[in-house]
């Protein structure tokens, strides 16, 4: 297994009797995800993207990062939550932060991530990056009519033709519905080639299916191992229904313990850059999945050491609702010794020689005591590497936690009912045909 729960730091904050209190509703989700008869069973088609259910278009993904890798420098990938956080979090996960600069050294394009605010600065300044440089665009929407990437879309696309001319065309991959929506239409009209996102997954569900797996193989990245971690991880956590066997179980029930005994903050922690998407994608995950009908843990993250020097402070000692999920990354992906001064003017002798991951890893051990010294209990995850295969084990393993954790806690894990809200509103006072306009703005003139 290249993902352990460890409870080495849970002493004192989960009981013996606790953990037999939900054994069974534990066990019983699983057996409900697994069954695929709970709230939102038609979207369980995430459980089966590790068989690669369209392997046709599975060889075309990889042909088409093939033809990507080269005919372009820079990538543009368009898209917004669950369509576009996976992918990031893979690339950065596995190629780290920096990965544009290592671009041409992997033998993969630049890619940028855009569509996903609204910032004018987002566009400009991709756009003044994107100067002399052979471009290609990934646009993913599974809807085909979310209002960040088609104003992104639109704005790309005119570039693309003022390029490229009819040639434009080549260079634009869509991945949206097989069928329904604008984008699918236009696509169809242009001739582009498209991908499906399958109407039985969600976004934030949706890293392993095209809506991932395009740009993440454009980066350079396996997805063949990728994929069979996700496999691999699917048979050991959906094998055994008892918590005391099943780590994926075993946080699930833990992240319920704890919530009920009033902590509703979930912080998920790790000591490398390279996995702060990660978490982003994470947290979407979590977020839309178990926030709902005035109930779930907010799900929050930060990058230690580095936030031990901002957010350490509350963690360890402020208001009681928080606890940590702490990735324990065993083998680093690089290798750097602290060297020996002979002056030791700086005294750091008494580490000389010692290998910078020893260090953080001491870092991650002291924080750990320290924190649960402060009542905040901790769950470690014990994760190998950064290879695409601990990626793809992990989201596996986070994917089905979530699902069971979701039945566990009496939510629908596959609807987001509040994400329209803010949509509504904006709709109308931009003044979208058909929309409240009057509504909406008699509204917010009470609220002046
Ligand atoms: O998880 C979700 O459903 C959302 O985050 C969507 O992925 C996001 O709103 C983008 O939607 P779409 O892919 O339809 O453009």
């Amino acid at each position: 297994m290249s993902l352990r729960v460890s409870e080495q730091y849970l002493q004192g904050f989960v009981t013996a009797e606790e953990y037999k209190q939900v054994e069974e509703s534990a066990a019983k989700a699983l057996a409900t995800v697994i069954k695929g008869d709970g709230a939102g069973n038609d979207f369980l088609g995430w459980r089966y993207l590790p068989d690669v259910p369209d392997k046709e278009e599975y060889a075309r993904i990889k042909s088409a990062a093939e033809k990507i890798k080269g005919m372009c420098d820079a990538l543009v990938v368009i898209g917004i939550g669950g369509s576009y956080l996976g992918a990031r979090a893979a690339i950065e996960y596995c190629l780290g932060t920096n990965y544009n600069a290592f671009a041409k050294k992997n033998g993969a394009p630049e890619i940028y991530f855009v569509g996903k605010d609204l910032s004018a600065s987002t566009i400009t300044e991709t756009l003044e990056l994107l100067k002399g440089k052979e471009v290609c665009l990934n646009v993913i929407s599974k809807s085909g009519t979310t209002t960040e990437p088609a104003i992104a879309f639109r704005i790309f696309r005119e570039w693309m033709e003022n390029k490229y001319g009819e040639k434009a065309a080549e260079r634009i991959f869509v991945t949206t519905d097989k069928a329904r929506g604008k984008l699918k239409e236009f696509s169809t009209e242009k001739g582009y080639e498209t991908f499906v996102v399958p109407d039985d997954v969600g976004g934030r569900f949706s890293v392993l299916s095209p809506v991932g797996l395009l740009p993440i193989a454009c980066a350079g990245i396996d997805i063949d191992e990728m994929i069979s971690g996700a496999l691999d991880a699917r048979t050991a956590y959906t094998a055994k229904d008892s918590l005391y066997e099943n780590d994926c179980l075993k946080y699930a029930a833990i992240r319920n313990i704890l919530y009920a005994k009033g902590r509703k903050v979930e912080v998920l922690a790790s000591y490398e850059p390279s996995l702060n998407m990660t978490a982003e994608w994470w947290k979407q995950l979590y977020g839309e999945s178990e926030g709902k009908g005035k109930k779930g843990i907010f799900p929050a993250s930060v990058c230690f050491t580095t936030d031990l020097h901002s957010l350490g402070q509350f963690i360890q000692d402020g208001t009681p609702v928080l606890f940590e999920t702490v990735i324990d990354l065993k083998t680093p992906a690089h290798k750097v010794t602290v060297p020996f001064d002979a002056s030791d003017c700086d005294g750091l002798n008494f580490i000389a020689n010692k290998d910078l991951h020893d260090v953080n890893r001491t870092a991650f051990m002291a924080t750990a005591m320290a924190h649960t010294e402060g009542d905040v209990p901790n769950i470690v995850l014990e994760i190998d590497s950064r290879s695409a295969y601990d990626f793809g084990y992990a989201v596996f393993f986070f994917e089905l936690a979530c699902a069971v954790s979701g039945y566990m806690l009496g939510v629908n894990p596959f609807d987001q009912p509040g994400v329209e809200g803010y949509k509504k509103n904006m709709f109308a006072l931009l003044g979208k045909p058909g929309a409240q306009f009057d509504e909406i703005r008699a509204k917010l003139a009470e609220k002046m």
